[in-house]
C-alpha cells in the first residue's frame, strides 16, 4: 500500500530520498516520482516502478538556477535568461550533462534535462533533500499522468511509496521541453509555456521539433502515452456534441463520457450521458488542467468512448492539443453511404458501431439525404431489438469534406457506388461495395416504406456483411489504406 503524506512530513520524505528512497511528489504540472539524481539504485528503481522503457531519460528537478551548475556544463546566457522569466515554473531546458550524473539519468544521452518546478511542496522538499531530483511524471506506464494523490495512489496499490499530497496540479499537462544544445533552440515536448511566449518575454526564436525533423529527438515522444481504456474522440471541427454522441449509436447512453464545460453540457440533447464537467463554459486552460482527471475518471467509470473538446487554432492550446492526440486512439473512420441516410446505412452504420473492431468509427450518409431527417421507424424498431438506438439518428448528405475525413466509404449497393465514383472520383481508391461482403450475394434494395419484415430481412443481410467487413478489417485488409487529409 503507498502511503499518503502531508506537509508536516516533508523531513521524513526528504530523509527517504536521502536514503535512496524513491518518494512521489506534486509539481504545478503533474506529479512526479522523486529520486536522488545521484544516486542509481534509487533511478533504476524509479524506472522499474513506472514500467518506464530504459532509454527514456528522466528530467532533474532543482530549486533555483543558482543549482544548475550541479549538474550541467557550458551552460548558455539563454538558459540564465529563460529561467530568469520562466522559473519557477514549467519549462524544462535541456542542457550539457555534467559527467558526475549518472548516465542513467539521461538514458546515456550527453544532455541533461533541467526544470525548476513552482509548487512549494516540491520547492521544499528537494531543498530539505539536499539534492537534484529526478523526476518522471509518477503514472505507471502507458497511464495518464497524474494530476492528484490520489491518482499515484491508484497507480501504484500494491507498493510500499511515500506520497506528498500537495492537491491537485494547478497546470495539468507535463512541462515544455526546450532543447538549448541546438540551434535554433527547439521545442521537443509542447506545453503551457509556448513558443510564442518565449519569445515575447525574452526576444528568443525557438522552433517547435517537428517543424524540423520527422525522428523524435526526445526519446520520450515516440511512445504512445497517456491511454485510456475507452477510445478518445477529440470532438470533429464542425460537428456538434449530439451529432457525434449519435453517431456511436449506443443504446446505453452510460457508455458514452464527455469531459466539457458546464454552459455546453446544457446544450446537449442526449440524456444519460456520462460527463466529466470541468469548467463553467469553454476554456483551453481549464481543459488542459482537467484532462488527465477527466480520462481517469471517466476510464473508471466504465465507459466505452470519451469525446473530448478542440481548441484546434488557440494558441494556448498547444499542450492541450498535443496531449489529446496522443490519448487518441488513432481513429479510423469508416461512412456508410445509401440514398435517403434514413433506413439502410444508419443500420449498417449503427451495427458496424455495436460489433465495433477496436479503432474504428463508423457514420453514415446518403446521396440524396435531406439534412436532418431522423431514422425510418421500422429502422429504429428493427435496431432496438438488437439492442441497438438509431432514433437520435439524423440524415446527412454525402460531401466532399466528409468523404475526405474518411478512411474506408462503403456503398451500400452498386448503384451508390456507380454514383460515388462518378460524382466523388477522388474517393475512388477507399471506396467498396458492401454487397461484396455479402456471404450469399444479397443485394440490399431500399426496404422504405415496406413491411417490418422486410427491414428484418434487410437488417439482418447488412449485419451479415457487416459481420464479413469486420472479418476483413482485422485480418488487416484495409491497413495499406492511406488517409489523404
Ligand atoms: O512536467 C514535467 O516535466 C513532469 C513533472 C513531474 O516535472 N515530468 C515529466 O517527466 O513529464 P517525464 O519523464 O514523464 O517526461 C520527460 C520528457 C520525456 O519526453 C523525455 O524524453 C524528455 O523529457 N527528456 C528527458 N531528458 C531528456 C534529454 N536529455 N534530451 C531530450 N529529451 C529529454
Ligand atoms: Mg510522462
Amino acid at each position: 500500500m503507498s502511503r499518503l503524506l502531508t506537509e508536516k512530513h516533508l523531513k521524513e520524505a526528504a530523509a527517504e530520498l536521502k536514503a535512496g528512497g524513491v518518494v512521489a511528489f506534486p509539481t504545478e504540472t503533474v506529479y512526479g516520482l522523486g529520486a536522488s539524481a545521484f544516486r542509481e539504485e534509487a533511478i533504476r528503481h524509479v524506472y522499474a516502478l513506472k514500467g518506464r522503457p530504459s532509454d527514456n531519460p528522466l528530467i532533474v528537478h532543482i530549486p533555483d538556477a543558482s543549482w544548475l551548475e550541479r549538474v550541467a556544463v557550458d551552460i548558455p546566457a539563454e538558459a540564465e535568461l529563460l529561467f530568469k522569466h520562466f522559473a519557477p515554473g514549467p519549462l524544462t531546458l535541456v542542457l550539457a550533462r555534467r559527467m558526475d550524473v549518472p548516465d542513467i539519468v539521461s538514458a546515456g544521452l550527453p544532455t541533461v534535462a533541467v526544470r525548476i518546478p513552482a509548487h512549494p511542496l516540491a520547492q521544499a522538499l528537494i531543498r530539505a533533500a539536499g539534492v537534484p531530483l529526478v523526476a518522471p511524471s509518477a503514472n505507471r506506464s502507458g497511464k495518464p499522468s497524474p494530476t492528484t494523490a490520489q491518482h499515484v495512489h491508484a497507480d501504484y496499490p500494491d507498493v510500499d511509496l511515500p506520497i506528498l499530497d500537495g492537491g491537485a496540479c494547478a497546470v495539468g499537462v507535463e512541462s515544455t521541453v526546450l532543447d538549448l544544445t541546438v540551434t535554433p533552440p527547439a521545442i521537443l515536448r509542447p506545453g503551457q509555456i509556448t513558443a510564442e511566449m518565449i519569445l515575447a518575454k525574452t526576444g528568443l526564436v525557438v522552433v517547435s521539433e517537428s517543424s524540423i525533423a520527422k525522428a523524435p529527438k526526445s526519446p520520450g515522444q515516440k511512445y504512445r502515452h497517456y491511454a485510456p481504456q475507452a477510445t478518445v474522440l477529440p470532438l470533429p471541427t464542425g460537428v456538434s456534441w449530439d451529432t457525434s454522441i449519435r453517431t456511436l449509436a449506443v443504446q446505453d447512453p452510460r457508455h458514452i463520457g464527455v469531459m466539457v464545460d458546464e454552459a455546453t453540457y446544457a446544450t446537449i440533447d442526449r440524456v444519460g450521458v456520462q460527463a466529466y464537467l470541468y469548467g463553467a463554459k469553454p476554456d483551453a486552460t481549464l481543459a488542459a488542467q482537467a484532462l488527465f482527471a477527466a480520462l481517469r475518471d471517466l476510464d473508471a467509470r466504465g465507459v466505452y468512448w470519451i469525446i473530448v473538446p478542440s481548441f484546434l487554432n488557440e494558441p494556448d492550446a498547444v499542450a492541450y492539443e498535443d496531449r489529446v492526440r496522443r490519448a487518441a486512439t488513432p481513429v479510423q473512420r469508416i461512412l456508410f453511404v445509401c440514398t435517403g441516410n434514413t433506413c439502410r446505412s444508419p443500420m449498417a452504420a449503427a451495427l458496424f458501431n455495436h460489433h465495433a473492431p477496436q479503432g474504428w468509427v463508423a457514420s453514415s450518409a446518403g446521396l440524396a439525404a435531406y439534412p436532418g431527417d431522423p431514422a425510418a421507424s421500422h429502422a429504429v424498431q428493427i435496431m432496438a431489438r438488437r439492442g441497438i438506438a438509431i432514433a437520435d439518428h439524423r440524415s446527412r448528405p454525402v460531401t466532399h469534406d466528409l468523404l475526405r475525413q474518411q478512411t474506408v466509404v462503403v456503398a451500400i449497393s452498386s448503384d451508390h457506388e456507380r454514383f460515388l465514383r462518378s460524382r466523388f472520383p477522388e474517393v475512388s481508391s477507399r471506396l467498396h461495395n458492401l454487397q461484396a461482403f455479402s456471404p450469399d450475394g444479397t443485394t440490399f434494395g431500399d426496404p422504405y416504406g415496406q413491411s417490418l419484415a422486410v427491414y428484418e430481412r434487410s437488417a439482418h443481410g447488412i449485419e451479415m456483411a457487416i459481420f464479413n467487413l469486420i472479418d476483413a478489417i482485422e485480418r488487416g485488409a484495409f491497413d495499406d489504406v492511406r488517409h489523404d487529409s
